[in-house]
């Protein structure tokens, strides 16, 4: 099937739509062979393409959900030989990067794509997405305190927009609490930065929800594909369009919500269980139950101010 050249960029991972349209006219695209200006040029799936000289990889657009332990840096790579996301999907022949980051010690939901056109609209502060963490600090914390996080609190780089914010309980023989922060901004260190604000430094901070997507049935270091629908509702929730090349939900939809992405069941990768192992259960207590979504199953999505 034929496709624009800016769209085969996007998705290849070179650059956002707009940025492929600009090393378009600009003359830095090669297709077989010759310089292509014209925006709207569509390319057949062998075609050879070169960004400044550089060969564009097209790969299968590949969406994985990822249960980021603690200890395991967000980047493919890590000089200081840490533990890194590639060491939990050796198996993946895409090349697949981070949408976002969680902290060295954060655990939690990252999802993992080879989809520029995605990543790029889920960060950019247009659309991004709601995301939760579930928050565990020592002490007490007065509602007061909670408000504050509520209404936005001043860190050095600017007020926090108003966050979701929901006490799940407090645990005497620790003495912790732990409660539900949702945000949709995606500032360094945010919710650690907002914690130490209100005086209380996050003891154990893990993400649990993005969007539409949740850890549900993941395990520490396990990793599947999404399904159709999840990369649909993923879209839409960041503003895009539904993707043309995929079914319209009615038809992809099973009868059990079983198809994945691409063909066949959602893999897991090189962290795979042995088959037959029975999916884990969400692993909160009663009193740990992360945010109560909204009627419609999904986190509101907070204001802005
Ligand atoms: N906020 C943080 O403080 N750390 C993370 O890893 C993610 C959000």
């Amino acid at each position: 099937m034929e496709e624009r050249l800016q769209k085969v960029l996007a998705a290849a991972g070179v650059a956002s739509r707009r940025e492929a349209e600009e090393y378009i006219t600009a003359g830095r695209v090669k297709v077989n062979g010759k310089v292509v200006k014209e925006l709207g040029t569509k390319v057949g799936p062998n075609a050879f393409i070169t960004v400044d000289g550089h060969p564009v990889h097209r790969e299968r657009k590949t969406y994985l959900l990822f249960y980021k332990p603690r200890g395991v840096v967000t980047t493919m790579k890590d000089p200081e030989g840490r533990k890194s996301i590639a060491d939990f999907v050796k198996d993946i022949p895409q090349r697949v990067y981070p949408v976002g980051r969680l902290d060295y010690n954060t655990e939690g939901l990252l999802l993992l794509t080879n989809d520029g056109e995605l990543a790029q609209a889920m960060t950019h502060p247009s659309h991004e997405v709601n995301k939760t963490y579930e928050v565990t600090v020592p002490g007490i914390v007065p509602q007061d305190k909670l408000d504050l996080l509520r209404i936005g609190v001043k860190l050095e780089d600017g007020m926090t927009a108003p966050a979701l914010v929901n006490l799940l309980g407090y645990d005497y023989d620790k003495n912790l609490t732990r409660f539900t922060v949702t945000i949709h901004e995606g500032r360094n260190r945010q919710v650690r930065r907002m914690c130490d604000y209100i005086g209380f430094p996050v003891r154990y901070l893990r993400r649990v929800m993005m969007g539409p997507l949740t850890l549900t049935g993941l395990r520490r270091g396990d990793c599947r594909e999404l399904f159709n629908e999840e990369i649909e509702e993923l879209r839409a929730a960041c503003g895009l369009k539904r993707d043309p090349e995929k079914k319209p939900a009615a038809e992809s939809k099973p009868e059990k919500k079983a198809k994945p992405a691409g063909e066949g069941k959602p893999k897991r990768t090189a962290v795979a269980k042995p088959e037959g192992r029975k999916p884990a259960r969400p692993r909160f207590k009663p009193e740990e139950k992360p945010a109560k979504r909204a009627e419609d199953g999904k986190p509101k999505r907070i204001k802005k101010v």
